[in-house]
């Protein structure tokens, strides 16, 4: 599969067959995703990933009712270390460059999964601090996105895009890029 046909596959699944994912395979989609941009390259992500039943249910507790998060057979949880990012750039890192960094290397692993025949979903509503608990995270390490990750039991279908006339423009805001 060549780059456009991964990023035009790629969908979100939220319903994932039984099957399991070779802890091999995961660890090539996070070795893929840190190949992703970062600012000043301080790469303060981390990556927890989850299999255990116990941890993916707290987990899929902590996301307002969503039941297909704890029924993926892999949860990765995509953190960012605030110390690092702070340390690097001060209020910016923390405030902008840690959910762009870790946002760049999800999508790494999400495009990645999907060349390998793999199921993928970009979680973002979840409660932290239950988050944390579950994977016992520090202080310094904020859950930013979770990545539910498996087999799909139905083919996905990805809502529509608007259109690159309405999103672009050409020199300045308002002027149409044609
Ligand atoms: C920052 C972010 C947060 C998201 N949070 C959730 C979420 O909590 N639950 C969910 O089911 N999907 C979530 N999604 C997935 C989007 O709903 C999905 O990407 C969008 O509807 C476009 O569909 P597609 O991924 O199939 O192209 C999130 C996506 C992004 C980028």
């Amino acid at each position: 599969m060549n780059t456009d046909e991964a990023i035009r596959q790629r969908a979100s699944v939220r319903s994932y067959g039984s099957a399991k994912v070779d802890d091999a395979v995961v660890r090539e989609l996070i070795e893929l995703a840190t190949q992703a941009p970062s600012a000043g390259n301080t790469q303060e992500w981390v990556f927890v990933v989850v299999k255990d039943p116990n941890t993916r249910q707290a987990i899929g507790d902590a996301c307002f009712g969503r039941t297909f998060i704890a029924s993926a057979p892999v949860i990765v949880v995509v953190c960012a270390d605030m110390d690092k990012i702070e340390a690097a750039y001060g209020e910016r890192g923390v405030s902008l460059y840690a959910a762009q960094d870790t946002a760049a290397a999800v999508e790494n692993l999400m495009l990645a999964a999907t060349d390998r025949g793999l199921a993928t979903c970009w979680v973002g509503a979840f409660n932290e601090q239950a988050v944390k608990n579950a994977v016992n995270l520090p202080g310094n390490v904020r859950p930013m996105a979770m990545i539910t990750l498996g087999y799909a039991k139905e083919k996905p279908r990805k809502p529509a895009r608007r259109p690159v006339s309405e999103v672009a423009f050409s020199e300045m805001y308002g002027k149409p890029f044609k």
